[in-house]
């Protein structure tokens, strides 16, 4: 019997089957994204095409009976949100993975358009990561797209991940939905108990789908992770969506386009995977304040092979987002973690959201970076250098130590105001280099506990010769005490 939503009018039979990669004859009238369900009404599939002679369906299980009918439901594919998604793990499909009930809410369509042009305002807000390097050269903001780049194993998951947890304090909340698509189970629960021993869940939803999960749960876990970043956003909250990451994306629509038998173009890949990331990446957006003025920030991450950024799947989404944070195989051997390379990254509206205390300490840091290679350069050619030159080359080797960052150690962007300022105004300047280490770590332990007013008062943007003032104190003290020590 088909299920009674189904008008008995259209059924459907698999004509040809691979990994739940289907081709169904029959349902003349069935719409792109409509949900296909069995005999009993349970949802089994979803239509992503057509072809002259058939429907192209993912189904939703690799057990199902392939001489059994399909009915139309037509519905969109949907799931179900609420605030109540906070906090859970759930599948591709939006199905719980973490033992917990289904989700409740109203079911919203996960494939929908863009906000247009007159609903979205320019992003202004900040939205920071923790990671100093960015914080200070590569500044996020509110509705941007900044894809994080780069070779296998390089640190692009951890930047995701500590740009998640530094959520933690952050004021209005921002919702973030962790995305993984084609990766292990094991990174899985890794993320998932990171995330818990932080205590990032009362704000954190994961979506997974794992490398073991069906084409269609990896197909759709993207569009899953926006979708309930745009309940977010709608309601003029504030969403960050990471999609970890978007090379196997591509794979795997890759994978089924072949099954398909659709024409594959560059690298085998079908034509419309730029059009399928971009309805993705397009859905993020800092909303008119006539729309609510909710965000949604997207960082995806892609994997290049041996640092090529020109091959096809980083050109397109490159070309689709705002800038790039680009991971370099030569600076993680040199131990300079994060491996950021920042005369290839870029952020291009960051700039307008850096907190502008921020702002103002580190204006001189890009150059400071750009110039040090040529510096160290000369210092291996010419034995006298002058004065001027070896002291812009203890500067910036003193920024590249303070640049170095452990994993989940996240420097709000207040101490990196006190940081850097302290670097600008030559405080450091007499500090020896096997001090640095020991002088960063303390420097915060000592304004985390000790000055936490102080830190208040940048928060709200008091900088003047007070809190400059009482800044040098603190460093003039600790410096006493660290070169008394030794
Ligand atoms: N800032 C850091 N400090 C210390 N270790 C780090 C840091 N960033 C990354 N790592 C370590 O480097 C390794 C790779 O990190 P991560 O998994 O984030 O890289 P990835 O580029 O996402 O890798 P994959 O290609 O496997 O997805 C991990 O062991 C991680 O713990
Ligand atoms: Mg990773």
């Amino acid at each position: 019997m088909p299920p009674e939503e189904s008008n008995f009018t259209e059924i459907g039979y698999i004509v040809s089957c691979f990994s739940g990669v289907a081709k169904v004859h029959g349902i003349p009238h069935v719409f792109l994204h409509e949900v296909l369900l069995d005999d009993a009404g349970k949802e089994i599939g979803i239509v992503i095409g057509f072809d002259e002679k058939s429907v192209e369906v993912l189904l939703f299980d690799d057990d199902i009976l392939l001489e059994n009918p399909l009915y139309r439901s037509h519905r969109r594919f949907s799931i179900p949100i609420s605030d109540g998604i906070v906090g859970r793990v759930i599948d591709g499909l939006g199905q719980p993975l973490d033992g917990e009930t289904v989700l409740s809410g109203d079911k919203i369509p996960v494939f929908t358009s863009a906000p247009g042009i007159i609903d979205r305002q320019e992003v202004h807000e900040p939205i920071t990561t923790g990671i100093k390097i960015i914080d200070a050269t590569l500044p996020l903001g509110k509705g941007q797209r900044e894809l994080i780049i780069g070779d296998r194993n390089l640190g692009k998951s951890t930047i995701a991940l500590d740009t998640v947890l530094n959520q933690k304090n952050a004021d209005p909340t921002v919702y973030c939905i962790y995305v993984l698509c084609g990766k292990k189970t094991r990174y899985m629960n890794h993320l998932v108990s990171t995330l818990k021993e932080y205590g990032a869940f009362l704000y954190t939803t994961v979506v997974a789908a794992t490398s073991n999960s069906t084409f269609a749960e990896k197909y759709l876990s993207p569009f899953v992770g926006v979708t309930i970043g745009e309940y977010f956003r709608d309601r003029g909250k504030h969403a960050l969506v990471v999609y970890d990451d978007l090379s196997e994306h591509a794979k795997c629509y890759r994978d089924v386009s072949l099954l398909l038998e659709r024409a594959p173009g560059r690298e085998a890949y079908p034509g419309d995977v730029f059009s399928l990331h971009a309805s993705l990446l397009e859905r993020a957006a800092k909303l008119s304040d006539d729309k609510g003025g909710g965000s949604l920030t997207a960082l995806p991450i892609v994997e290049t092979q041996e640092g090529d950024v020109t091959s096809f799947i980083p050109t397109n989404i490159i070309s689709i987002t705002d800038g790039q944070i680009y991971l370099e195989r030569g600076l993680y051997q040199k131990g300079f973690i994060p491996a950021i390379n920042v005369g290839l990254s870029v952020s291009r509206v960051g700039g307008k959201a850096q907190p502008p205390l921020l702002r103002q300490v580190t204006a001189g840091l890009r150059l400071v970076l750009s110039q040090q290679n040529e510096l160290q350069k000369l210092t291996q050619l010419e034995t006298v250098v002058s004065q001027e030159s070896k002291k812009k080359i203890y500067r910036g080797e003193l920024t590249l130590e303070l640049l170095k960052q452990e994993k989940h150690q996240n420097v709000s962007w207040k101490e990196q105001v006190v940081l850097f300022y302290a670097v600008e105004e030559g405080m450091l300047d007499d500090l020896k280099e096997e001090q640095w280490v020991r002088f960063k770590g303390e420097l915060l332990e000592i304004l985390r506990n000790k000055y936490p007013h102080i830190l208040e008062k940048i928060g709200d943007g008091v900088f003047d010769d007070g809190v400059k003032g009482k800044i040098k104190d603190i460093i003039e003290d600790f410096k006493k005490e660290i070169l008394l020590k030794g």
